[in-house]
């Protein structure tokens, strides 16, 4: 993550504890409250997880027999391109319930595309 990145996401922090009257203090450690893990992944993670079509910008996570542990420690600390999530936007809770369910999630079934219409098509 670059600085500029965090320096972003902690000004929207900020803004939005403004915004809400609030002190931004009083957002720390209560993210998600009791979400359930499927509409959590729907919401946060396939996104960029489980596209069913190109561009795919992150690999898929389910069916992969990952360990909830390192699930749940890569979405605290954001391996590589992927920005970590606080415990102020998913909480420990759901978190650990998020990264069971990835866990014992199958694999998608692969996506059948529909042939590109030709004018539709990439330009040569
Ligand atoms: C904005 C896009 C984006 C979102 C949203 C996102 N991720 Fe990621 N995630 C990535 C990218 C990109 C990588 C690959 C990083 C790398 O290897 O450089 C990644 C990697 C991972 C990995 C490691 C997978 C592997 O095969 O190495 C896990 C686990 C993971 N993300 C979990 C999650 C979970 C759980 C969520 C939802 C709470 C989530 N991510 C949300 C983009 C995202």
């Amino acid at each position: 993550m670059t600085a500029a990145w965090r320096t972003a996401r902690l000004t929207g922090t900020l803004i939005a504890g403004m915004l809400a009257g609030a002190p931004a203090a009083s957002a720390q450690g209560s993210g998600t409250v009791g979400i359930e893990p499927e509409r959590l992944y729907g919401n946060t993670c396939a996104f960029c997880h489980s596209r069913p079509f190109p561009p795919f910008p992150a690999p898929e996570l389910r069916g992969r027999n990952l360990d909830p542990a390192t699930i749940t420690f890569f979405v605290r600390h954001g391996p590589g391109a992927m920005a970590p999530f606080r415990a102020s936007e998913i909480s420990d809770e759901d978190l650990n319930r998020l990264g069971a369910w990835i866990a014992a999630s199958p694999a998608p079934p692969k996506p059948v595309l529909p042939p590109m219409p030709p004018s539709q098509g990439a330009k040569p």
